[in-house]
C-alpha cells in the first residue's frame, strides 16, 4: 500500500504536525522563561489596566526594531494560556493576566512560582536531557551523572548559585502548598503535639503548619548547610542533620517532595528512620505524586517522572509501588488523600490507627 494516498492524506498531515509540535515543545518552555526574565507578568500587573503592545514594549525596554517580535512572543504565550488580549467595556484593549501568570508575579503576590521555572530551565538541569541516550546505555545512576560526572546533590554542594536557585524554587512551592494543604487536609495534623519536616528546606511548609496549630511544635530537619542561617519562631525550629543517619522523635514526620528524589533502597532507609522516630500511634505524612491517581494529571506526572530520572536517581511511584515501599520499611497501613492535583497526601502508619475507616492494610 502506498504511504500517501487519498484516504489517509489528512491523517498523515495530522501526524506530521504531531511530530512538529513535539519537536518544538521546548519553545513553549523557553518563551515562558523569557517572559519571566523580562518580568512581563509584573509589568502588565503594575500597569493596572489592559496594556497595549507599544506600552508593553516601552516598559520592557524592548528595542524599537523588536516590537513585532514581542507581539509574536505574546501571541504564543496567549496560546499557552499565560496572557489574554482583552477589550474592556470602556474600549481599552491590551494584554491582561490569567490565573497562571498571576502565580508568576514577584510583586504584591502571595505565591510567586517563577523560581520553579528558573530552576528547571537552568542550563545545568537541561543538559542531562542531552545525555538521555547515553544514560540508557551505561550504568550511571542519573543522566545528570552522565552529563557532569557527579550526582546533582554533590554538584549543588559546590555550586552555591545553583543551590540557591534550587532552595528558592522549593520554597516557592511550599509557600503555596502550605496554604493548600491547610485548606485541603488540615485534619491530618489535628491532635499532633510534635512534627518533624524531614528535608523541609527553608521551612515554608512547616511555617504554615506551625501558624495554623500554635500548640504543635514543628522542627525542620535538613542538611546543615541548608538550615544554618535560618531562624525559627515560638513553635518552629531548624535542625541540621542527615535523614539517612537519624530523624528526631516526633508524633508525626512529614516528607514533602523527598522520596521521589531517591531510589527504593534509599527511600526504605529514610522511611525506617522515620518509623523509629514516631510512637506506636504516630504516623508519617508524605506529599508526593501518586502516578495514575487521576487522568487529568497524567502528562504532569509523566513529565515529572522523567525529570526525576534525568536529574536525580529518583522516580514517581504508583500506588502499588508506594505500598511496597511502606511494607518493606515495616509499616502496616496507609491512606491516600487524592486532593492535591498531580500530588497526593499519604498518611502511613506503623500500626493500624483506631479510626480505621479509610485505611488500606498492607
Ligand atoms: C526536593 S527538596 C524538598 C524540600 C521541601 N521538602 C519542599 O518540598 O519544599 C529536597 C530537600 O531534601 C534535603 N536533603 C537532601 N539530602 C538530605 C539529607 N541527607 N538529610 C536531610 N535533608 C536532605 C535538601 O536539602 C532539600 O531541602
Amino acid at each position: 500500500m502506498e504511504l500517501v494516498n487519498e484516504e489517509n492524506i489528512d491523517e498523515l498531515i495530522q501526524a506530521q504536525s504531531h511530530i512538529w509540535n513535539h519537536t518544538f515543545n521546548f519553545i513553549k518552555s523557553m518563551a515562558l522563561k523569557s517572559a519571566i526574565q523580562l518580568a512581563i507578568p509584573d509589568t502588565i500587573n503594575r500597569h493596572g489596566k489592559p496594556m497595549t503592545l507599544s506600552e508593553l514594549a516601552l516598559a520592557l525596554g524592548v528595542h524599537p526594531t523588536k516590537t513585532h517580535h514581542l507581539y509574536r512572543l505574546m501571541r504564543l504565550l496567549i496560546h499557552s494560556g499565560f496572557f489574554k488580549y482583552t477589550q474592556t467595556h470602556s474600549g481599552q484593549q491590551g494584554y491582561t493576566l490569567t490565573l497562571a501568570s498571576r502565580l508568576l508575579l514577584k510583586e504584591n503576590n502571595l505565591f510567586d512560582l517563577s523560581p520553579f521555572i528558573s530552576m528547571h530551565l537552568e542550563p545545568v538541569l537541561l543538559e542531562p536531557f542531552n545525555h538521555l541516550t547515553a544514560f540508557l546505555q551505561n550504568d550511571d545512576p542519573s543522566a545528570f551523572k552522565t552529563a557532569f560526572g557527579e550526582q546533582a546533590w554533590s554538584y549543588g554542594e559546590q555550586d552555591l548559585g545553583v543551590a540557591s536557585v534550587f532552595y528558592e524554587a522549593m520554597a516557592s512551592d511550599s509557600l503555596m502548598m502550605g496554604r493548600v494543604v491547610m485548606v485541603k487536609c488540615k485534619n491530618v495534623f489535628e491532635g499532633l503535639k510534635s512534627l518533624v519536616d524531614v528535608g523541609g528546606g527553608t521551612g515554608n511548609m512547616a511555617k504554615a503548619i506551625a501558624e495554623t496549630f500554635p500548640s504543635l511544635n514543628c522542627t525542620v530537619l535538613d542538611l546543615p548547610q541548608a538550615v544554618s542561617e535560618l531562624k525559627g519562631s515560638n513553635n518552629l525550629s531548624f535542625l541540621g542533620g542527615d535523614m539517612f543517619q537519624s530523624v528526631p522523635p516526633a508524633d508525626a514526620i512529614l516528607l514533602k517532595w523527598i522520596l521521589h528524589d531517591w531510589g527504593d533502597e534509599d527511600c526504605i532507609k529514610i522511611l525506617k528512620n522515620c518509623k523509629e522516630a514516631i510512637p506506636r500511634n504516630g504516623k508519617v505524612i508524605i506529599i508526593d505524586i501518586v502516578m495514575g491517581n487521576h487522568e487529568n494529571w497524567t502528562e504532569t506526572q509523566l513529565l515529572y517522572d522523567m525529570e526525576m530520572m534525568a536529574c536525580v536517581s529518583g522516580k514517581e511511584r504508583n500506588e502499588k509501588e508506594w505500598a511496597k515501599l511502606f511494607l518493606d520499611s515495616g509499616f502496616t497501613t496507609y491512606k491516600i488523600h487524592n486532593v492535591l492535583g498531580p500530588r497526593a497526601l499519604i498518611e502511613v502508619y506503623p500500626f493500624k490507627p483506631n479510626r480505621t475507616e479509610l485505611v488500606s492494610s498492607l
